[in-house]
Formats: structure tokens, sequence, C-alpha cells
């Protein structure tokens, strides 16, 4: 079934990432909002959209929307999804859900009255890289989660010239309060910080924290890295294996294989040895690293109301739950 698509937010996310993705889940954008209006236009026109409003209610008010989408910021995420939800339509919201956990709270319970899902964009889940390591660690073999690491960098762009790292927070950081536990397979339990702030604006901190599974582990975050260098790496560990995940899309996973040097028929034995990937990049195909039409797949099966792994709102709230826990350990 083609689902009618009402879009708020047209900005570079929205018309670059997402939008290419919905007419390959057989989701069709009829009606697009922005209040800049030349922005909603130009999505109009890429995307065959019947409509365009800059007001978002009237857009809710457009005939035979099946579910509404949006990539607009924090607070129109919650105050557009309620009104979505009050009409009963479903809704996919980028990341972050919210500005502040309460507000993805009433994201949360508007979705539970209306008896309609949320679905939140942490497309990282989907990333290739992080998709096969997170099959190898529920696939049965990997055993307990003992700990997990995880860099993630960014560099102060949000805030040039004027120190506010809200915009680091709900952009950034809010990504790994969802992937972490997910790689942990519980959620986090006792939280610490350790900061760095070398110049206004400027932050290095690491979080350790323990999950209510027993396992523990370590993230690494901050705006002291170029994002013209790759910002992420991932370390999952159990007993005897570990997996490891470079820049979202190379991963190795390491099992317990025997010394090689003393043994003259050594060679890799595929039950053992260590396990590599790394995409082609020359290959011409539709290739999905990121994770952005992976996720959008699983959101069109939840919008239509099938069984879908898509992050849901609930989701959402735990990871803003952990995000205001480690910012208010940060004291900045
Ligand atoms: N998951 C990811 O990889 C990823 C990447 C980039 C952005 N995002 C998220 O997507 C969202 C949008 O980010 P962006 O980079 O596209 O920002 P952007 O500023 O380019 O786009 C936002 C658009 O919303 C419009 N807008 C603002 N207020 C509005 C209102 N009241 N009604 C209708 N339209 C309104 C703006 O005019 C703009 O065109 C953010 O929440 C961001 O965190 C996610």
């Amino acid at each position: 079934m083609t689902l009618n698509i009402g879009w708020i937010g047209c900005g570079r996310h929205a018309t670059q990432m997402l939008m290419p993705q919905l007419g390959r889940n057989d989701m069709r954008i009829a009606a697009v909002c922005d209040v800049n209006e030349a922005a909603a236009a130009s999505a109009a026109w890429q995307y065959g959209a019947e409509a365009t409003y800059s007001d978002f209610n009237r857009l809710l008010d457009h005939k035979g929307l099946d579910a509404v989408c949006m990539a607009v910021g924090p607070d129109l995420h919650r105050v557009a999804s309620i009104a979505a939800l009050e009409r009963g339509l479903p809704v996919f919201l980028e990341k972050p859900p919210a500005k502040t956990l309460e507000g993805a709270s009433e994201i949360a319970a508007a979705s539970k009255a209306a008896g309609k899902p949320v679905l939140v964009g942490f497309m990282k889940r989907y990333s290739t890289g992080n998709k096969i390591a997170g099959n190898i660690v529920r696939g049965g073999d990997f055993g307990p989660v003992l700990g997990v690491t995880g860099t993630y960098m960014t560099a102060p762009t949000y805030f040039v010239g004027e120190v506010d790292y809200s915009g680091f927070f709900l952009h950034h950081c809010v990504h790994y309060m969802d992937l972490i536990p997910w790689f942990a397979r519980a959620d986090f339990d006792e939280m610490s910080v350790r900061k760095i702030v070398p110049q206004p604006g400027k932050l290095l901190f690491h979080l350790n924290f323990t999950c209510n599974n027993g396992a523990i582990g370590t993230v690494v975050m901050g705006t002291v890295q170029s994002r013209g260098t790759p910002m992420e790496a991932i370390q999952v560990m159990g007993d005897h294996v570990r997996v490891e995940i470079d820049n979202v899309i190379n991963v190795a996973f390491y099992r317990d294989p025997p010394f090689k040097a003393d043994d003259a028929s050594a060679t890799l034995d595929p039950a053992c040895d260590t396990l590599c990937w790394t995409p082609n990049f020359t290959a011409a195909a539709n290739e999905d690293h990121k994770g952005y039409n992976a996720l959008i797949r699983d959101v069109a099966a939840a919008l239509r109301g099938e069984e879908s792994a898509a992050p849901t709102i609930e989701d959402g709230v735990r990871a803003m739950s952990n995000l205001e826990r480690m910012i208010g350990l940060l004291d900045l």
C-alpha cells in the first residue's frame, strides 16, 4: 500500500538524505511544509508533492495523509508530532525527538493515547558496520556483553562565537545515548564523567557507565576534532570475543585463534580467526552504508502497522533520559 506522506521541514538533511529513500519504500510525498517557502517549493518540485504549506497545522489538514514525517528540530518535533497524533496520524521524526526528556515523554504519551506509532531517526543502528556488529552480538555465539567503548567526536560547528553546547548534545550525543545501550543490550545504570575544556566551546569528556546487565563501558565525546576526519569507533567486548567498528563501516570480529608463529602449517581458520569486512565503494550499486534507506524501510513498515524493528519514541525517551543525566553530570 502506498503511503501518502505529509512532510514537515525541507532542510538539507530532509531533502538530501531522507526524502530520496521514500519512493523506494512505497511512500509518496503528498504535501510539504517549511517556513522557508523557497525550501518547501524546491522540495515539492524535486519530489512531486501536490501542495506546499508554511504552517504545519495546515499541512496536517491536507486531505488523504496516511502519516507525517519531519526533520525540523527539537521543539518542533514535539509540537508537530503531538498535533499529528491528535489527528490520528502516525509519525516519523528525526532525532532528537524533543528538546527535553519531558518533551519526549509527552510525545510517547500522545502516541499511546492515539494508538499510533512514533518512529525516531536513530539510523546509526542501521549503518552497515553497526548493523553487522549488532547482529554478531545478538547472534547467540557472542555470549554476554562485558563492556562497550565508543568514541564520537565533532567540532564546535553549532556554536561558533557563542558557547552553547545544546546543539552538540541534542544533535550529536543523543545518537550514542541510543546506540551504546543498544550494543550493550541493556540501558545505562550508573554514570560518571570526567571533562576537560581547553577553550570555551571546546570540550572533551569521558562518560563511564555501568549497565543494568552488569556490562561496563566508556564513551569519549567532545567538540575538539575536525568533522573532516572519521569520528566514530566502537568496541563491544565479550569473553574471548570482541567486535570493532571503525567509521560505521569497517568491521573486525576477533575470536580465539591459536598462535601462528610456531605452526609451520598455520593458515587462516574461518572458525576462529579474525573476520574483517569493509565495503567496496566503487560498487555501482545503491549502497546505503549510513543506513538511511534501511531505517526508512523499517519506518514504512511501522507506519503501515506492520511488525518492524524501527526505533520508537520509547527508545527516544530512554535516549533523552540518558542524555539529560549525562548533561547534568557534566555541569557546564
Ligand atoms: N540522523 C542524521 O544523520 C541527521 C543528520 C542531520 C540532521 N538531522 C536532524 O534533522 C533535523 C533537521 O536538521 P537539518 O540539518 O536538516 O536542519 P535545517 O535547518 O537544514 O532544516 C530544518 C528545516 O526546518 C524548517 N523549519 C524550521 N521551523 C519550521 C517550522 N516551524 N515549520 C516548518 N518548517 C520549519 C527550516 O526552515 C529548515 O528548512 C535536526 O533535528 C537534526 O538533528 C539528523
